[in-house]
């Protein structure tokens, strides 16, 4: 095992059931006035559905071989938080459908790569491949939360949306890896995984904001595609950020919860939690009385 410090298994990894104001969403570009930074996120959003219900398959096929009863009960919030997701940005890309994206397409694409990679691929590698998407993830959740110039510029619904799946995010970040090294174990391979999951990602993440920049006839603006390529590459910017963070899953001994993130969860609690969208609260009662 790469990690013998068991403590993070003992955090409860609990959904929040979000309700939120997507009918709100009526600006097509809705981050930052820049079409190509919109149809980023909408390309995400557009795969989290199909690509969220991959990852718990794949983790689910193991349940029954984990032994750690911590493990387990994480592996059982892992599978509803990541449920959630699903559901939230379901009702979110039929928004953005309104809009003009047609994320139906993506995930059309999506459902047929899933299916390949299903009967093709072995648990194994499926199981590494959702290891290596959780790591991915995580970095971006966390970078997201610890840098509040990421997000700025997008719409209320939409930014509220990514904040809290950021947040689950970091709180179940371990699972899918704790499983793998339960059950699998092989590093090595673990390592040539994410090499193929990041290039395919890079491919996918592209390929789909240039598919629906261009679906909503709105792309042909060079001063928004130079605004992005700032966004994305430039001092700052997401892809020198997460480059560290990235190359840390290749050290040895490396296990999600060595460089921390527990404080983002209390950031999130502190400055973006907004009770009156989460259906358990009692804020959430007197904005929707029954
Ligand atoms: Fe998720
Ligand atoms: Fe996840």
């Amino acid at each position: 095992m790469a990690d013998t410090n068991f403590e993070h298994q003992k955090l409860a990894i609990k959904p929040r059931h979000m309700d939120f104001p997507f009918g709100r969403l009526k600006k097509l570009k809705f981050f930052d006035d820049n079409i190509y930074k919109s149809s980023f996120m909408a390309g995400l959003s557009a795969s989290f559905p199909l690509g969220e219900a991959e990852f718990l398959d794949s983790v689910r096929y193991f349940r029954d071989k984990i032994n750690n009863p911590d493990l387990k009960h994480q592996v059982k919030g892992f599978i509803g938080q990541e449920a959630h997701h699903s559901r939230q940005h379901r009702f979110v890309n039929s928004e953005l459908d309104r809009l003009g994206y047609r994320t139906d397409k993506i995930e059309k694409d999506l459902k047929k790569e899933i299916a390949k990679l299903v009967t093709k691929q072995t648990q194994q590698f499926r199981l590494a491949y959702t290891v290596c998407s959780e790591h991915i993830t995580a970095i971006m959740a966390e970078y997201a939360l610890n840098e509040p110039a990421f997000l700025e510029g997008m719409d209320a619904p939409m930014k509220d949306l990514l904040l809290w799946h950021s947040v689950e995010e970091i709180e179940h970040k371990s699972v899918a890896f704790d499983v793998y090294m339960e059950v699998v174990g092989d590093v090595k391979y673990l390592n040539k995984t994410m090499k193929i999951a990041i290039t395919i990602m890079h491919l996918h993440f592209t390929q789909r904001m240039f598919k629906l920049a261009f679906n909503t006839k709105h792309w042909a603006s060079f001063k928004e595609f130079t605004g992005f390529l700032s966004w994305m590459f430039g001092k700052g910017g997401m892809w020198r950020s997460l480059r560290q963070p990235y190359k840390a899953f290749y050290k040895k001994g490396f296990h999600p919860w060595n460089n921390g993130g527990l404080e983002l969860v209390e950031k999130w609690q502190r400055e973006y939690a907004q009770p009156e969208q989460n259906k358990a609260s009692a804020e959430y009662q007197i904005a929707h009385p029954a």
